[in-house]
Order: C-alpha cells, then structure tokens, then sequence
C-alpha cells in the first residue's frame, strides 16, 4: 500500500482525478489517497489557495498526483503551482513529448523532452507597479539553480538514452540573466563532452523550428517562463493539452502533474479528457517502482487511443470522460 497525496483541484481536475483514481483501483495496485484541496474553491472558503496541510502532506508522503488548479489572471492570489514548486523546491519540471499511435498529428514520430527550470525566473513574482501606465518585474536568475537544472538534463539524458541536450536562451537580448543561465550550461556541457551532444538554440527559433521539424531535438533546457510556453506548443506536436504529462521534481519529493490547466469551459460537462493526467499517473506509479502496473495501465490507454472508437472531444471524438474510462477498465481486464 503507497501513500500518495492526490491534489483534486479547479475547473476539471476533479473529473479526471475520479477517473484516473479509478482506472488505477481497476489496475489492482492499492494506493491510499491523502485527498487534499488546494486552489480558488479552497481561496474563496479559507481565505488562502494552498493551506498548509497541503504542503505537510506531500513533505510526508513524498509523492503527490496534482490536478490542475485555477489562477485568477491579472489580479488575486499567487499561483498555487509556482508556490508549491518554490516551498519544496521542486526544481526540475519534466515535460516529455511522445507521439501517441492513434492521435493524428502533422509529425508522426515526435520524441523530446522539456525540461523546464521550476524556481526563478519571471515566477519569482517581483513586480510592482510604478504608477497606472507603468509597472515593472523582476527575471531572477541565479547561478545554482541554472547550473542544477542544466546538470538534472544531462543526468535525464544518460539515465534515458538521450543522445542530445539542447540550451534554450534569449541570450542575444537578456544579456545578463540569460547569458548566465547559457554559461552555466557550457560550463556543464563539457562534465558530459564525448557522453552527450550539447547545443544551443534561441527561444524564437526553437518555437520555428519545433513546428517545422521537431525530430531535431532531443532534450530541451530553458528557463521557467520559456519552458512553460515552449511545453505548450510541445503539447500541440502530439495531440493537445488534453495528452501533455508533466511532473515536478526534487531532490526527495516529485509532484506529478499534467501541462494543462483547469480548463473552466468544459468543467462539469462530462468532456474532458483525462489522458495527460493518466500518463502523470503512470508515469508516479514507475516512480513507486511498481513498473509492471504502469505498464498494464499504458497498453490499456495507448490500445483505447490507437483503435479510435471511444475517444474524447478534444480528440476530434464524441465520448465522455466517463465512457473513455470506462473502455480504459475494460481492456485491463
Ligand atoms: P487550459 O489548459 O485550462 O485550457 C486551454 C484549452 O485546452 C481549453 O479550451 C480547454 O478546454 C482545453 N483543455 C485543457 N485541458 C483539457 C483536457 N484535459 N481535456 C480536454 N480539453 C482540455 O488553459 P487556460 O484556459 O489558459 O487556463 C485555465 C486555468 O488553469 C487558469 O486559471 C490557469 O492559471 C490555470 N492553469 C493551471 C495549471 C496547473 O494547475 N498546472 C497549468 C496551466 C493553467
């Protein structure tokens, strides 16, 4: 029996929680779910979006699978992701890129990995506001947290057969906080000479080249802002938000979490499609070393998706969430 805290969430996420905690019953693997509520409900009845029970659950559990929850734009509370990310120094956001057979897309054999810096950057959240037409904020960029996330890719890369890490920047422009995230990679690029290839990009033409021929790349690095957008257009190479798995990582503790958000306009209606948090799941439960199940669970997801009968909207299909669980429970079977 694992212990693992299950974050529901806004919008959708207590949808394809439901669904993903029941395919995962239906796998036979028994996990004891922590339930906590973090996000805009918990905001509007506690007064604050993530309660520090919360974070005590997931420091003592080690291991937690988070739905997506709300951040109010332009205005209100601070994201609950980026404070759970900062408060357990989840330094290392993965976000892999796989095409999945069954899900037409412009690129059939899509296979890279975002690896996106989880600390700094534009989330550091200084910013003020100097008067009604100006306000200013703050790129935060350190030495270690660079050298870290740099160091975390090329490590990903030899544990996983990764031949190439690439440096995202926009070195040309931000001069000083971009050319020291590029130095440090440099600097670890050469621990790793001769073992894996090392290359830079800037973010513009990465974004180009991603939509022109994404089999270029192999292991992308970047600072969080970069990483958050360039893992949404990733997201678009294989299918939609609706397929993108996440997870946050640190030095003891990962949160597993799709690339998507809460998603406000389908919320209740019985359409989303719970894929991306699923493979999160799989994705924790390799991470439990249950390594058998995970893979149980994937045949079963990746043969639903590959036949195409039952699939979600977002898919170009017309199924429910419910319906596409469903198929998923009985091809475990
Ligand atoms: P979103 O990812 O929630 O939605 C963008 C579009 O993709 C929408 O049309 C939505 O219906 C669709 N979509 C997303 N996930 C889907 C799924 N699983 N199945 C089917 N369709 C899906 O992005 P948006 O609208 O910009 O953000 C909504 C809220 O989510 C905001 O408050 C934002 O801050 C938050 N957010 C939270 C994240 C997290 O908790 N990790 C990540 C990204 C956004």
């Amino acid at each position: 029996m694992y212990n693992v805290t299950l974050i529901k969430g806004d919008g959708i996420g207590p949808e394809i929680s439901d669904s993903v905690v029941k395919i995962i019953e239906a796998s036979g693997l028994k996990i004891n779910w922590d339930v906590q509520h973090a996000g805009a409900d918990v905001a509007e009845k506690e007064g604050i979006p993530l309660p520090q029970r919360v974070i005590d659950s997931i420091k003592k559990n080690k291991v937690a699978l988070k739905a997506p929850v709300t951040t109010p734009i332009g205005k209100g509370f601070r994201s609950v992701n980026v404070q759970l990310r900062r408060d357990l120094d989840l330094y290392a956001n993965l976000r892999p890129c796989k095409s999945i057979k069954g899900i037409k897309t412009p690129f059939e054999n899509v296979d890279l990995v975002v690896v996106r810096e989880n600390t700094e950057d534009l989330y550091a959240g200084i910013e003020e506001k100097i008067n009604d037409n100006e306000a200013h904020g703050i790129k935060v960029i350190t030495r270690k947290a660079s050298s870290r996330i740099v160091e975390w890719a090329f490590e990903y890369a030899l544990k996983n057969g990764r031949k190439k890490v690439t440096a995202v920047t926009k070195a040309n422009i931000c001069k000083l906080t971009d050319g020291l995230f590029l130095e440090c990679a440099r600097e670890v690029a050469k621990i790793y000479e001769g073992k894996i290839e090392y290359q830079e990009v800037l973010v513009d033409a990465l974004c180009m080249q991603l939509v022109q021929n994404p089999s270029k790349f192999d292991v992308l690095v970047m600072p969080n802002l970069y990483g958050d957008i360039v893992s949404d257009l990733t997201a678009g190479l294989i299918g939609g938000l609706g397929v993108a798995q996440g997870a946050n990582i640190g030095h003891e503790i990962a949160v597993f979490e799709p690339v998507h958000g809460s998603a406000p306009d389908i919320k209740g209606k019985n359409l989303a499609n719970p894929t991306a948090l699923l493979l999160c799941a799989i994705e924790m439960i390799k991470h439990l070393g249950e390594f058998e199940t995970a893979q149980k669970i994937e045949d079963a997801l990746f043969k639903v998706l590959d036949e195409g009968k039952v699939k979600t909207k977002d898919l170009g299909g017309n199924s429910t969430t419910d319906e596409f669980t469903q198929e998923i429970i009985k091809k475990l079977s």
